[in-house]
């Protein structure tokens, strides 16, 4: 009998602080730099993001989401064989977030480790998770996307700033004799490299380069809108599957302008399409299980559903997962 892997339980966390695009506007017409809640709801759809306290690390949110989603599936730390974090702002250079985190759990020995592919980074840590319990690696995993985004904002740069938040969201998965993931697709294509990055990096006790945030959004944009329906479509193919079997799409929390262009793409009502990145902003590889959390707590995703999960970012990077829930 095939050995499968399903989610059994979700869980998210967001930082208590919340500004919204109006509370933003006016912090940063401080810094004489000009932009508005008009602005950022048309371009982005984005009304709020939250901001983790400056002693708050990656590790701290995606700890918090995990224990919620141990929770939600009946499972103690003790149970979890594999930790995978996937993080772009990781709490330091190393160990990673994951081995941070694994401690904070209060557990030891199961393998622990960081995925980095940005905005991709919880598909590509959903796709190695499920490889390594298909394989009999592992039995039950903790995915987690964490990330503190306003780390590496550039304030003074009103086109990036204002659309990322910080937060985590995180998923247990489990072996099962019934199927979960059904497919996957994973891509990578370095050209892009300066699309979007944070170019600096640390060297002889020294910071070198730019360690903020650059994003050519536009060019960004295009990619993003052609890479997302080929990757929906490919793994559809694999699990022999059409359009019309997603309940539900959750894509990466970007853009709703790219969002609603993939739904419409995969010939989807906008009413199955997730959406928190009003609430959320852009959070990087915590914003597909953030979302996806939010639409099982409100009982919109039930079990069984069919779920398109999206990500997209630099790398660039791009992928897709379809599952049963
Ligand atoms: O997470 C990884 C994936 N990331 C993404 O998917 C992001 C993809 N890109 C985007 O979402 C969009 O390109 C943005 C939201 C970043 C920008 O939207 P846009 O419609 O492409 O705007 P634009 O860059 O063409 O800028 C339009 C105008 C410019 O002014 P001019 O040159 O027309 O006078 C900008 O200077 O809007 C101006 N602008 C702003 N105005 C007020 C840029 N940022 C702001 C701002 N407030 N915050």
């Amino acid at each position: 009998m095939r050995r499968y892997s399903r989610i059994t339980g979700t869980g998210s966390f967001l930082p208590p602080r919340r500004v919204t695009n109006a509370e933003l506007a006016e912090e940063l017409a401080g810094r004489g730099v000009e932009t508005s809640d008009q602005w950022i709801v048309e371009r982005t759809g984005i009304r709020a993001r939250h901001f983790a306290a400056p002693e708050v690390t990656s590790s701290d949110l995606g700890a918090e989401a995990a224990r919620r989603a141990l929770e939600a599936a009946g499972r103690a730390p003790a149970d979890i064989d594999l930790i995978i974090v996937a993080t772009s702002t990781p709490d330091m250079v190393f160990p990673s977030a994951a081995c941070i985190l694994q401690h904070k759990l209060g557990i030891s020995g199961c393998p622990a480790f960081d995925v980095q592919a940005v905005c991709s980074g919880f598909v590509y840590a959903l796709t190695v998770a499920d490889a390594m319990i298909q394989n009999g690696t592992a039995s039950r995993a903790l995915v987690i996307g964490a990330e503190v985004f306003s780390r590496i904002l550039d304030f003074n740069d009103r086109t990036t700033c204002v659309l990322f938040g910080d937060g985590a969201g995180a998923v247990v998965l489990e072996a099962s004799e019934v199927p979960g993931i059904l497919a996957t697709d994973l891509h990578a294509d370095g050209r892009h490299v300066g699309i979007l990055c944070v170019p600096g990096t640390v060297s002889g006790g020294n910071v070198l380069g730019d360690p903020l945030l650059k994003m050519d959004g536009q060019a960004v944009f295009k990619l993003a809108v052609g890479v997302l329906e080929d990757a929906a479509r490919a793994t559809l193919a694999k699990a022999d599957l059409t359009d019309a079997d997603i309940d539900w799409l959750i894509p990466h929390q970007a853009n709703i302008r790219i969002m609603q262009s993939t739904a419409k793409k995969l010939k989807l009502p906008l009413e199955k399409l997730v959406v928190t990145v009003d609430q959320h902003g852009n959070t990087s590889a915590a914003s597909i299980p953030l979302a996806l959390d939010d639409a099982v707590r409100s009982g919109r995703i039930k079990q069984g559903d069919t779920l398109m999960l999206e990500g997209v970012g630099g790398g660039f990077t791009w992928g897709a997962v379809l599952m049963n829930f």
